[in-house]
């Protein structure tokens, strides 16, 4: 089996693909990246002399370069990790955001709809359903309704309804996953769990988000990879699937739809 993996030197997508490679050894892993600022090709380094992996610097807007790729590899799955990923930055300069997380995503259904309608998983975010009402004990679902609050969310919920509408207008077999904060190895220090550390060790004052009672929901992120893993093996193609720590607001409601990592 060939995966594209489109954001593999970000944070998420290069934990994915060291999870793959061990748990698929047998499988080709073609790692796509633009390299922008969060972009880190040396996170990559250990694997870059394996014979089933290549790294290609590329970006998923440049269509004569994606499809010339999808031409050249004959992918059976494509996951999309990669976007504009940091929500102040979104705030400061949208444009990219709707250019990499919107076009760039038609760009590569686009390709597979070309190369042999491969399954396209899109990796989603539960910032799409904003945030829930302080205090509460509500949850998200996969049916909670979309409400977006920042240029980055409503970019990856614009993403996630453009997928849909793949596949229901062209068949095309796509899967989204949407999931919580992930923490761990390889995250660029803009985000908060390294920032927070950095700040400390540095003793520099720690940022916090409005009055501080607001709570997040925390997914490692090698837990996150092995969602991903089961979604595009076992799920049901035209499907959504939260992906949680199940710690805070986060609760997957269709027990058909469950993503169990214990
Ligand atoms: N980190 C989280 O907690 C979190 C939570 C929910 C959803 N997500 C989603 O998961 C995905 C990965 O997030 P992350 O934290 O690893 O992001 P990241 O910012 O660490 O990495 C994004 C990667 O995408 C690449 N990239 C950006 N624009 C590109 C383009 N036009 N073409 C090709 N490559 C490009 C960057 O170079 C980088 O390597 C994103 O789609 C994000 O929306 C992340």
């Amino acid at each position: 089996m060939t995966i594209i993996v489109t954001g593999g030197a970000g944070f998420i997508g290069s934990n994915f693909i060291f999870y793959m490679l061990r748990k698929h050894p047998e499988y080709r892993i073609v790692c796509l990246d633009k390299l922008t600022y969060a972009g880190n090709l040396s996170t990559l380094a250990p694997i870059m002399k394996n014979p089933n992996f290549r790294f290609i610097k590329l970006d998923i807007c440049d269509r004569e370069n994606i499809y010339n790729l999808f031409k050249e590899e004959r992918p059976d799955v494509v996951v999309n990790f990669a976007a504009e990923s940091h929500v102040d930055r979104s705030i400061d300069n949208p444009e990219i955001f709707l250019q990499t997380n919107i076009i760039g995503t038609s760009v590569l259904m686009d390709a597979c709809r070309k190369y042999g309608n491969v399954r396209f998983h899109q990796v989603s975010t539960d910032e799409v359903y904003d945030d829930l009402p302080l205090e509460s004990d509500l949850l998200f679902t996969e049916d909670t309704p979309i409400h977006t609050s920042s240029p980055y969310s409503a970019s990856k919920a614009s993403a996630d309804l453009l997928v849909m509408a793949y596949h229901r207008t062209y068949g095309l077999p796509v899967t989204i996953s949407r999931c919580s904060n992930n923490y761990g190895s390889f995250q660029f220090p803009e985000k908060l769990i390294p920032l927070m550390i950095a700040n400390a060790l540095n003793n520099k004052p720690l940022p916090v988000y409005g009055t501080g009672l607001n709570i997040r929901d925390w997914l490692y992120v090698e837990d996150h990879c092995r969602a991903i893993d089961l979604i595009i093996h076992k799920g049901r193609v035209g499907e959504v699937y939260n992906v949680g720590g199940h710690n805070q607001g986060f609760r997957m409601k269709n027990s058909q739809k469950y993503v169990i990592i214990d």
